[in-house]
C-alpha cells in the first residue's frame, strides 16, 4: 500500500486519488503508474492533487467497492488533506458511486476516471460534433449516477466539471423530488442531443462522400494521448493544428493533404488520443469519429518513445485498435521524441525495432524516412491492374499518375495501355477498362 499526501493552499479544487489493485490483475499499467497518469488527468481537468492511496482487493464490496475499514481510513485522509474531491481510478458503478458518496458525505464530491476524462474532453471539444458527442456521453454517464449529493453540488458549483451541470432546471412538478426532475430533464436533453448529432453527422457523411470521390488515400494518425500526433501533423503539413502539453488536446479529427516523396498526395488525419482504461461509453460516443480511421489505408502509430511507460502505451493503443476492429489495417510505427533520448539509446531503438521509424516531430529528424515508409506501406496496399484506357477516359490516366504507380505505359492508336498499382478505392473507376492477361483472366489485384 502506498500513500502520499500534501496540504495545499491553491484555489483549485483539492483532489485525493484512490486506486484499486485487483489481485490477479492484468492491467496495462502498474497501480503506481496508473495513479500517476490519473494525477496528470486530474491536473489537466483543473484539480490540485493533494494525496493518493490504493487498496489491493480480490472482490469488490457490493456496496462501497472498497471495504468499510478502508472507507473509514479514506475519510480520515480526506479530512487531513482537506480534499474536496475523491477521484477513483476505476469506473464506479452507479451503486458504488452512490454508496461512496453517502458514506463520504455531501461536502465531498466523488468522481471516477471516466468523469475526469469526460471533463477534459468537454474542455477540448471545438467542433459542433465533438461538443455534442461529449455532452451526450456526459449525460448518459450521469443519468444512472444522479444522487442528491450530486445535484446539490451541481447546483452549488456547476459540478466539479463545471460544465453540463443540471443547474437551473424548470419548476418542480406536483409531488416530484428534485432528483426526479433532474432525471427527466437529462433524459429530454439526451433525446435532443441525439437528434442534433444526427443532423451534424449527415453533414459529415456528405463531406466523407466527397473525400471518397477524391480517391485520395488516407493515413490516420493514432497514438496514446500526448504522444505528439498533432505536432507531427503540423510538421508534415504546417497545418496549425492545436498542440499542447496536455492530455487530449486534440479531440476533433483534422485532415490535411501531404505530398509524399514520390509525388503522390495523400490525406493525413489526426484524431482523439487513446488511453488505458478508455471508458466504453467514450468509445461509443466517439465511434462515428473513430470510424473515420477505419477508412484509412494505413495507420501511422505515433509513440512517445521518451515516456517511461512507452511499451505499456503501445499495448493500450493495440488493445483499443482491436476493440474498434481496426487491427487489419497496416501500421507504420513512428517512435517520436527521439530528441529527448541520448544518442546511444536512439541507435538501440533503430536496431531493436527494425519496423519502426525513430523521429522527432519537433526537430524534424527522421521525417523524410517516415514519409518514405508510409509511401511504401501505401504501395503495398494498392491493387495491381492492367488497363486499356480509351482517349475519352484520359482523366483516369491522370488519376493513375497522381494516386497510383505506373509500371508500364504504351501508346496505341485507340488509347493507352497502362499497368501498375492504384488505391483500392479507385478500382471501380478502372474496372470497365481492365484487360485480360495471358491466361485470359481479368486482372484486378496482385
Ligand atoms: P492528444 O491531443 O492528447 O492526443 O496529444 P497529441 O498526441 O496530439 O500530442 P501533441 O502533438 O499535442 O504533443 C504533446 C506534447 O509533446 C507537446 O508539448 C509537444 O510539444 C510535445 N512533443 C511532440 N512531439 C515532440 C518531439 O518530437 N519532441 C519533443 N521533445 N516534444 C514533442
Amino acid at each position: 500500500m502506498s500513500r502520499s499526501k500534501s496540504i495545499s493552499t491553491t484555489k483549485e479544487p483539492q483532489a485525493f486519488l484512490f486506486g484499486i489493485h485487483w489481485k490477479n490483475d492484468n492491467s496495462i499499467l502498474s497501480i503506481e503508474d496508473s495513479l500517476a497518469e490519473l494525477a496528470v488527468l486530474c491536473r489537466t481537468a483543473g484539480m490540485n492533487v493533494v494525496g493518493q492511496d490504493y487498496q489491493r482487493i480480490l472482490k469488490p464490496d457490493s456496496a462501497t467497492l472498497i471495504g468499510s475499514g478502508k472507507v473509514e481510513e479514506l475519510k480520515r485522509w480526506v479530512e487531513e488533506t482537506r480534499a474536496e474531491i475523491v477521484v477513483f481510478d476505476e469506473e464506479l458503478s452507479p451503486r458504488h458511486l452512490r454508496e461512496l458518496q453517502d458514506t463520504l458525505g455531501i461536502s465531498i464530491h466523488v468522481l471516477d476516471r471516466t468523469a475526469v476524462i469526460l471533463d477534459i474532453f468537454a474542455q477540448h471539444a471545438h467542433t459542433r460534433e465533438g461538443a455534442l458527442q461529449v455532452e451526450l456521453a456526459q449525460y448518459e454517464y450521469r443519468l444512472p449516477r444522479l444522487t442528491r449529493a450530486w445535484t446539490h453540488l451541481a447546483r452549488q458549483a456547476g459540478g466539479a466539471s463545471g460544465r453540463g451541470g443540471t443547474g437551473g432546471v424548470g419548476l418542480r412538478g406536483p409531488g416530484e423530488t428534485q432528483l426526479e426532475i433532474d432525471r427527466r430533464e437529462i433524459s429530454k436533453k439526451i433525446v435532443r442531443l441525439k437528434k442534433e448529432l444526427e443532423t451534424v453527422r449527415d453533414h459529415r457523411n456528405r463531406y466523407r462522400d466527397r473525400r471518397r470521390r477524391s480517391g485520395l488515400s488516407v493515413a490516420a494518425l493514432v497514438g496514446y494521448t500526448n504522444a505528439g500526433k498533432s505536432t507531427l501533423l503540423n510538421t508534415l503539413t504546417d497545418a496549425g493544428v492545436f498542440v499542447a502539453d496536455q492530455l487530449f488536446a486534440t479531440l476533433d479529427p483534422t485532415t490535411r493533404r501531404v505530398r509524399l516523396p514520390g509525388g503522390k498526395t495523400i490525406l493525413f488525419t489526426d484524431t482523439v488520443g487513446f488511453i488505458q482504461k478508455l471508458p466504453t461509453s467514450l468509445i461509443a460516443a466517439f465511434r462515428a469519429t473513430l470510424e473515420e480511421i477505419s477508412e484509412a489505408a494505413v495507420l501511422l502509430h505515433v509513440v512517445d518513445v521518451s515516456h517511461p511507460n512507452a511499451k505499456e502505451q503501445v499495448r493500450a493503443v493495440h488493445q483499443t485498435l482491436h476493440a474498434l476492429g481496426l487491427d487489419n489495417i497496416p501500421v507504420v510505427t513512428a517512435l517520436n521524441k527521439v530528441d529527448k533520448l541520448p544518442a546511444a539509446r536512439q541507435d538501440f531503438l533503430r536496431k531493436d525495432h527494425p519496423n519502426t521509424v525513430p523521429i522527432s516531430a519537433l526537430s524534424r529528424e527522421g521525417i523524410p524516412e517516415l514519409l518514405e515508409t508510409v509511401e511504401k506501406a501505401l504501395f503495398d496496399t494498392m491493387n495491381y491492374v492492367r488497363v486499356k484506357l480509351p482517349f475519352k477516359a484520359g482523366r483516369l490516366l491522370n488519376v493513375f499518375h497522381e494516386e497510383g504507380t505506373i509500371e508500364s505505359l504504351v501508346h496505341r492508336p485507340d488509347g493507352v495501355l497502362v499497368s501498375g498499382r492504384i488505391p483500392g478505392s479507385r478500382l471501380t473507376d478502372f474496372r470497365p477498362y481492365l484487360i485480360e492477361d495471358d491466361r485470359g483472366e481479368k486482372i484486378s489485384t496482385s
